[in-house]
């Protein structure tokens, strides 16, 4: 078989593969407690449950509009107008298969060979991949301790070949929420440069303590077929509905047309099903939205008091999300075999910060039961102190 040079060159998910082998463990008996996970455990919200069932009992599940139905386009309008203090048109709206495919198909629709995304590490993995497989060069923007990079080294990672820049907030892996001053100039930066600036906003619903997160839109008054900011969210992680597999991007009329002409020639629009639950969330789930923070706060509360005194582990304590990212390097420097190293002694499925641009740094997510967080970091502290 002759696969082609381009797809080898791209990597497989480290976090996808780390559940596998816990899944293994797990059905050989193993008291395997999983760290590694970036889904809540919540029941997908009622209103979501509804909408599905209405819609398979009508018994038409048939394509849907490639750029995603108008009701939860509306919706999706009503969301952004909300939550960003902008009303998009519906033509500034896509709705993709998560917001995995949103990227994906920006992606697509704006690298020509060779031209450059620049990454701010910790980036989230999948990230430079895609932008590989969309034919560009990830340009990473290493982070300092605070794991906020500075405008100045972001500047620096510019060239003539710089197509856009990715901003995930809060972030996975760290858990940073940005701060206004940081976001604003970022905005401002990329807008007098020319450069789009993709925000990558999938948590942004989910900030604990007073955390306050920033939308792009209320740092520029361009507007947004004018403007080169290009948002991207979904219901996956604030309503809890990674499987339903609905995500949307927010953007200039040219680049969304460009999406929808490409979704159209490979997967057409997203199923009908998957879409009037989306619809349900976002009419009828923000008490569900409420109620899965509430428990993210709860648990990212057991985990910082687990590792409050962990000697020798360092930590920016997280905003948002539901990950924080200790540095281990004080028990290992090489992320990836500390990992496996937990996983094979003591069962606790962490992903390795190398995933992310920060080796030496654990990733660890608090979405699980809180009686395996604080057991979770018990093991940790026995087999490593
Ligand atoms: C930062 C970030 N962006 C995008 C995604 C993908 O979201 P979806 O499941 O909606 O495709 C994830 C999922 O882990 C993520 O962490």
């Amino acid at each position: 078989m002759k696969i082609s040079k381009q797809a080898q060159a791209i990597g497989s998910s480290p976090t996808l593969a780390l559940n596998d082998k816990a899944r293994s463990l797990t059905a050989q008996g193993k008291p395997v407690i999983n760290l590694g996970i970036g889904e809540p455990a919540n029941d997908a919200p009622g209103g979501a449950i509804r909408y599905t069932i209405a819609q398979l009992e009508t018994r038409q599940i048939k394509y849907a509009p490639t750029a995603g139905t108008p009701a939860l386009r509306k919706a999706i309008q009503d969301y952004t107008e909300k939550h960003y203090g902008r009303r998009p048109d519906i033509k500034n709206i896509i709705v993709t298969v998560g917001a995995k495919q949103s990227l994906a198909n920006i992606f697509y629709s704006l690298i020509n060979p060779g031209e450059e995304v620049i990454l701010l590490a910790p980036y989230w993995v999948s990230y430079p991949e895609m932008v590989k497989i969309a034919g560009g060069k990830p340009v990473i923007v290493p982070s300092p301790t605070s794991l906020v990079p500075s405008l100045s080294a972001i500047q620096a990672a510019v060239t003539l070949q710089t197509k856009a820049i990715l901003l995930n907030n809060p972030n996975n892996p760290s858990g940073v929420v940005y701060p206004r001053e940081f976001v604003s100039a970022l905005v401002r930066f990329c807008e007098t440069e020319d450069i789009y600036l993709v925000m990558d906003d999938i948590y942004h619903q989910l900030l604990y303590e007073g955390y306050q997160w920033v939308s792009g839109y209320s740092c520029t008054s361009t507007s947004i077929d004018d403007g080169n900011l290009v948002i991207v969210n979904g219901v996956s992680k604030t309503y809890g509905m990674t499987g339903f597999r609905i995500g949307w991007t927010v953007g200039p009329q040219k680049l969304i047309q460009t999406m929808t002409k490409i979704q159209g020639q490979t997967t057409s629009g997203v199923t009908i099903l998957a879409q009037e639950g989306a619809l349900g969330a976002l009419r009828e789930g923000a008490d569900d939205v409420l109620s899965l923070r509430e428990n993210m706060r709860q648990n990212r509360q057991l985990m910082l008091d687990a590792l409050g005194n962990f000697p020798g582990v360092e930590l920016v304590k997280p905003g948002g999300a539901f990950y924080v990212l200790p540095n281990f390097s004080a028990y290992g420097q090489n992320s990836a075999e500390l990992a496996k190293f937990l996983l094979e002694n003591v069962y606790v499925v962490t992903v390795p910060g190398s995933a992310f641009g920060m080796e030496g740094y654990l990733r660890l997510s608090y979405t699980c039961p809180p009686a395996q967080i604080t057991e979770a970091i018990r093991r940790i502290r026995e087999v490593l102190l």
